[in-house]
């Protein structure tokens, strides 16, 4: 049966999912305004992907007879450090993204939500591959050293990114 607590933390997850796309499309507009082309169009495609995290999480509420809360978003920054920085604050972020899935997840088998627990099972293995993809490109940012020629050749790779 639908629980309160279960509802209010999928309403909050809507607007976090919105939250991080607009992260994200901060780490794109650093990683443009410094012609890293590649790993701007990266950025881009994973806040295009969060808005359709979000989108499930807008269409589960209604399918629930819920609403959504479409609260102001808090500003963004555009500034980081080095394209190592970007990536490593992503993961951060996707920590905090599974962490808050995860709680949302313990509310609804502790209240024996089933159908919120069944529509999270999805974003379990989801965060589990984020976190994968991104703990994969830290690997070689680290192991390239900010190496300017590498970085280059990366960049192009990374934006072959299709979805
Ligand atoms: Fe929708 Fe990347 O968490």
């Amino acid at each position: 049966m639908k629980n309160q607590k279960v509802v209010e933390g999928l309403k909050k997850q809507h607007l976090f999912e919105i939250e991080s796309a607009y992260v994200y499309l901060g780490m794109a507009a650093y990683c443009k305004g410094r012609g890293y082309d590649g790993f701007a169009r990266f950025m881009t495609l994973q806040a295009q992907e969060e808005l359709e995290h979000a989108q499930k999480f807008f269409d589960f509420l209604y399918e629930i007879e819920e609403e959504v809360e479409l609260n102001e978003l808090p500003a963004v920054t555009k500034e980081y450090e080095s394209i190592l920085d970007v990536f490593s604050t992503a993961l951060e972020h996707e920590r905090e993204v599974t962490k808050r899935i995860h709680d949302i997840y313990a509310d609804a088998l502790e209240s024996k939500d089933y159908a919120a627990k069944d529509f999270l099972d999805w974003f379990i293995a989801e965060q589990r591959e984020e976190e994968d993809t991104f703990l994969g490109i830290i690997d070689k940012l680290e192991k390239f050293n900010e190496v300017p020629t590498t970085l280059y050749l990366y960049d192009k790779e990374l934006g072959r990114r299709q979805e």
